[in-house]
């Protein structure tokens, strides 16, 4: 078997070879839009949501052709939450993937266009054939993704954020708000990833549940953590702006090895329900790993 380091490589080429041909080219009307939303999508990122999706579809079967829409999608919607929050409104940052944000590059409506267009090409890539040969599957495939991104999903957790700048949360309402700012389109990606195999069936569906659970709540207890302890050159972001701006993250309600520790207990969990697919789980054992080991 080739090293995760291999594959995880491949499956970024992959992510953005399938990502430059969705995106319309630059030459397009309108030329300064679609230059901007190739901006935000191409050239960066650790691409783990794709990655999620292509080793979810592999611990089910899927032949990673098929499960490049949803990871197309499942990332493309990402990029435009991305997009969105390093507005001045939202988290007011100019550093993202270590280029100047959308919105310093270009200017603040054409960065909200792009979050537009970029939810808008998600769900055109999700609702081609190619994503899955029965349209009744990807009907219930553009369902999971639009209940993932919108307000039960994604955009509810953003609010969530916004509103509790500045407060001190309890734990359980720092949850709430991670699993749904970070987890929901972690959790769309690796059962998107298996659906794009065919059908799933209701043991294997319930092991990527409590799979994703664990791990989209890790990676921002991490994400938490890299903006406390890693560096603005290490992580292409600007260090150091939850504690500046008064966010409610999990170092405002434990110190940072806390943090790393409880991590690491939901990655074994994480790792347990992986464990059921067998060899053919590798791959998402290897990302649970590399969320809680990452330094970027
Ligand atoms: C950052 O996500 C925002 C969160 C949801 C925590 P990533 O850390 O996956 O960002 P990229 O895609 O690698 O830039
Ligand atoms: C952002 O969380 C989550 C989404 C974009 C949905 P953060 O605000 O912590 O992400 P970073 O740290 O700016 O990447
Ligand atoms: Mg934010
Ligand atoms: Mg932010
Ligand atoms: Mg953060």
């Amino acid at each position: 078997m080739t090293s995760f380091a291999a594959w995880a490589k491949s499956a970024q080429e992959r992510t953005e070879a399938a990502l430059a041909r969705y995106l319309p080219a630059t030459g397009i009307a309108p030329e300064r839009l679609h230059e901007a939303m190739r901006y935000v999508s191409l050239g960066g990122g650790k691409r783990i949501r794709p990655m999620l999706a292509f080793a979810a579809g592999e611990a089910v079967g899927a032949d990673i052709e098929r499960t490049e829409p949803a990871a197309c999608a499942v990332e493309l919607i990402h990029v435009y939450s991305l997009t969105h929050d390093d507005l001045p409104c939202m988290d007011d940052d100019a550093l993202r993937r270590g280029k100047p944000t959308c919105h310093v590059h270009y200017d603040q409506a054409i960065a909200l266009l792009v979050g537009d267009a970029l939810q808008s090409l998600a769900f055109e890539v999700l609702a081609a054939p190619g994503s899955h040969t029965d349209p009744a599957a990807r009907v219930e495939m553009l369902h999971l993704l639009a209940h993932a991104a919108g307000s039960r999903g994604m955009c509810g957790g953003q609010a969530v954020d916004l509103a509790s700048t500045g407060k001190q949360l309890e734990l359980a309402e720092l949850e709430f708000m991670h699993i749904h700012k970070t987890g929901a389109l972690i959790r769309a990606a690796v059962l998107l990833g298996a659906l794009s195999a065919g059908r799933l069936d209701a043991g294997a569906r319930a092991k990527l549940e409590r799979y994703s659970k664990c791990i989209g709540l890790a990676f921002q207890v991490m994400d938490d953590v890299l903006d406390a302890e890693a560096s603005t050159a290490t992580l292409g972001k600007t260090a150091g702006t939850d504690a500046a701006q008064g966010k409610a993250t999990y170092l405002t309600l434990m110190p940072a090895k806390d943090a790393r520790a409880y991590a690491q207990e939901l990655v074994d969990d994480a790792l347990a329900a992986a464990g059921h697919f067998g060899a053919r789980g590798a791959r998402l054992a290897d990302i649970a790993r590399f969320i809680v080991e990452r330094s970027y």
